[in-house]
């Protein structure tokens, strides 16, 4: 399997019923780490891939944007199959794994909070995530340059394996307002966002970007 980018490896699923994709990654630094874990369908049949593609190196950790079935579906998929793992999560999330049959490992983070570990430099972004203005996380991983962006910009479409070319003022700048429903806290979001610069964006939904 080739790398969409530097070390990073996506896995794509169609979201039943809708045209729209779905992507996990797979971050293969020293620790590695799982950017979302899709739907337990999802989980099953892409983390033997995972696997594989650690060889004999653990999944130190997971992270999960917000609690929604597409981010989080597969958590106790995940925890069968790689027990040690850790997930990384906010603070509101982290209350609400129980109802994911999952009893593992979580470490609950706020934006801002640093997160290092060896090759892995971890910045958190808010993210006041639609249906009802959860406080998510969004994780920008500051050696690789890659941005897990999870819903921020969804698209429809096929998009397994498309990389686009921008810039990321622009992408930043052409976030609608009150983006699916990101409501009063949006402006913290794009706050955040521009203090950042990625190289790579790694979307949950659509094509992806590199940023020159
Ligand atoms: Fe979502
Ligand atoms: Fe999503």
């Amino acid at each position: 399997m080739e790398p969409i980018f530097d070390k990073l490896y996506q896995f794509t699923y169609k979201i039943p019923g809708m045209p729209l994709d779905c992507h996990q990654y797979l971050l293969l630094r020293d620790p590695a780490i799982l950017f979302s874990v899709g739907s337990a369908d999802m989980a099953r049949d892409f983390l033997p891939k995972v696997k594989e593609l650690l060889a004999s190196r653990p999944l130190k950790y997971l992270f999960i944007s917000h609690r929604e079935w597409d981010e989080c579906g597969g958590l106790a998929v995940l925890h069968k199959m790689f027990p040690e793992t850790i997930v990384i999560c906010s603070q509101n999330a982290a209350g609400n794994f129980k109802f994911n049959d999952y009893d593992g490992k979580v470490i609950a983070c706020t934006p801002g909070q640093p997160f290092t570990d060896g090759g892995l430099e971890l910045v958190f972004l808010p993210y006041p995530v639609e249906p009802h203005y959860n406080l998510g996380l969004l994780a920008y991983e500051k050696n690789s340059g890659v941005f897990s962006s999870a819903d921020l910009f969804l698209k429809g479409g096929d998009t397994a394996g498309v990389v686009q070319e921008s810039n990321w003022k622009d992408l930043v700048d052409a976030i609608p307002e009150n983006f699916l429903n990101m409501g009063p806290q949006q402006p913290k979001t794009i706050a955040a966002l521009r203090t950042i610069n990625p190289e790579f964006v790694a979307v949950g939904h659509g094509p992806c970007f590199i940023c020159r």
